[in-house]
């Protein structure tokens, strides 16, 4: 059989679910109509919780420059990782997570397989040029029961996907504004992270990438 199905269709038009491994797809474009509505949003987290550079357990400062929104907030210090329902730089709960935020993060959820999805934690990772994510597994969550949805805006990334061993190849899937990648299931641990990301000016965010990472803490 021939690819004569797709035959005479523009690029935009073949499937934008693209399977990554067992659990986990990516699915282009899928916030796209819902970019500007999305970085409004995270403007109204900001001004309540300011980015931050969180240091890690062994002392170093994070680059890639977090907040947090929704019920619990993902952090670090020299204590460990957590997640916290206060932010520790004001003593205040996280700024709820905008109505928008979770219904994208659940519609993203159920396209990728999962259906029921009820995030409480929304992590905001801003990368400015140059700044990366090492590999690392999600892992501090209650249990592994619920996807990881994780929304691209702004300046495109290679993210990258590995599997359940850091020394694991890791695929590299390269992330444009919109795009969003869910894992659960079968690959709801496996190892993953971003390439440095490179110079570049976006319509709407400028100078930098952001991430939304939705997860189901407790
Ligand atoms: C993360 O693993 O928390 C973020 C991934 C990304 O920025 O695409
Ligand atoms: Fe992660």
């Amino acid at each position: 059989m021939t690819l004569d199905l797709f035959e005479g269709l523009e690029e935009s038009a073949l499937p934008a679910m693209q399977p990554l491994a067992a659990g986990a797809v990516l699915l282009r474009g899928f916030a796209l109509a819902q970019g500007a509505q999305l970085l409004a949003g995270v403007e109204a987290v900001l001004a309540q919780a300011p980015l931050r550079h969180l240091i890690t357990p062994g002392g170093f400062r994070m680059s890639v420059a977090m907040s947090n929104c929704g019920a619990l907030g993902w952090v670090s210090d020299l204590s460990g990782y957590r997640y916290d329902a206060s932010d520790p730089d004001s003593g205040r709960p996280w700024p709820p997570m905008p109505a928008a935020f979770r219904e994208l993060a659940a519609a993203a959820a159920r396209a990728g397989g999962f259906e029921g999805f009820a995030p409480d934690a929304c992590l905001i990772n801003r990368y400015e040029a140059g700044t990366r994510l090492s590999l690392h597994q999600d892992r501090d969550e209650g249990n592994y029961d619920w996807p990881i949805v994780s929304v691209s805006l702004g300046l495109p990334a290679v993210f990258l996907f590995g599997g359940p061993k850091r020394s694991d190849k890791a695929q590299r899937v390269p992330l444009t504004h919109g795009d969003v990648v869910v894992w659960g299931g079968a690959s709801r641990l496996h190892y993953h992270g971003v390439l440095p990301v490179k110079e570049g000016e976006h319509p709407l965010t400028g100078a930098c990438r952001i991430n939304l990472t939705f997860r189901k803490a407790r």
